[in-house]
């Protein structure tokens, strides 16, 4: 992702297609671009669930599956409060689709142009950012590899649900990249920066019970459990008031940003909402 696109989606196969910044594709229905951005939508009431869905090719992303993302962002339904990122078949995501690197490059800029190329990168990382969300809480459910956009994609996400397979790996420094899909602040704020840049600068796998100690995985599980473990978690999350749920996950977020003044002034106005909500006239 350090070389950017400078022309429609040129990846070959079933994900070049569709979600272009230039193609014909914006008419057609979101679901059928998704599908072919190897991504499924699923929103069953106050829940969606988001399908990373290219099994056989470990759910490698493809700047079709990052824009799908981003319009899976701004077309999720006003009623939807927890949405769920999973992979489908044995890993969560292999990260970038590294078929996207070989031939002759074409659609791709060098980073000459650093206007265009922040531009380019922007446009993408909308497909992560939108997690932040207050109105929604976002749990990934990893298991397998989440490697490189993939464990970035699960950085992005407010809690990560893990099970006891999972292989997380900040592969693109040793791709001469850096992670620039919105991963680093969430891992230097998880981790700690010393911790953060030796799992950076070695790109080396954190398996189940290290990401759970270093709090990269909130809940970790067997295998076999995971589903169940997400589905508890989605109706605790849903059991709470959701006035609270929103001011609340907008409180967390500004935490580590705001002095304790500006925090506690924080607290105030937030519940100053919450009262007028709960016992306003
Ligand atoms: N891009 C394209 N194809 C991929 C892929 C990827 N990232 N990862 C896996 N595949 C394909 C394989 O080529 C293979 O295809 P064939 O069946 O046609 O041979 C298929 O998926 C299954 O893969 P494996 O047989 O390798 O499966 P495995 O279970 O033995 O290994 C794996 C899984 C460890 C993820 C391994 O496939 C792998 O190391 N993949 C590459 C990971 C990688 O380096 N990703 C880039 C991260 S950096 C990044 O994401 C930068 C960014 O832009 C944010």
């Amino acid at each position: 992702d350090a070389r950017v696109g400078n022309g429609p989606e040129t990846a070959t196969g079933p994900t070049g297609t569709g979600l272009t910044r230039t193609g014909p594709a914006g008419d057609r229905p979101l679901e059928e671009r998704l599908a072919e951005a190897g991504l499924r939508l699923e929103v069953d009431g106050a829940v969606a669930t988001v399908t990373l869905n290219r099994p056989e090719r470990r759910n490698a992303m493809t700047f079709a599956t990052w824009r799908g993302l981003a319009a899976i962002g701004r077309s999720l339904p006003d009623g939807v409060r927890v949405v769920v990122l999973r992979g489908a078949g044995p890993s969560f995501s292999a990260g970038i689709d590294l078929s996207m690197f070989s031939g002759d490059g074409e659609g791709f800029a060098d980073g000459s142009d650093a206007e265009a190329t922040d531009r380019f990168i922007a446009e993408l990382q909308e497909g992560y950012t939108w997690l932040r969300r207050p109105e929604i809480v976002t749990v990934a459910a990893v298991h397998g590899h989440a490697i490189g956009g993939g464990f970035q994609l699960a950085l992005a996400c407010d809690i990560r649900v893990a099970a006891d397979d999972v292989k997380f790996c900040m592969k693109e420094p040793a791709l001469g990249l850096v992670p620039d899909l919105t991963g680093t602040k969430p891992l230097v704020e998880i981790v700690g920066i010393g911790r953060a840049l030796e799992l950076c600068l070695t790109a080396r796998t954190v398996h189940a019970e290290e990401a759970a100690r270093l709090g990269i995985a909130e809940i970790v599980v067997p295998r076999d459990g995971l589903d169940a473990a997400v589905d508890d978690l989605v109706a605790s999350l849903l059991a709470v008031n959701p006035g609270a749920a929103v001011a609340t996950k907008r409180l967390l977020w500004e935490a580590p940003e705001n002095t304790l003044e500006q925090q506690c002034a924080a607290e105030r106005r937030e519940q100053a909402g919450r009262l007028r909500d709960l016992f306003g006239k």
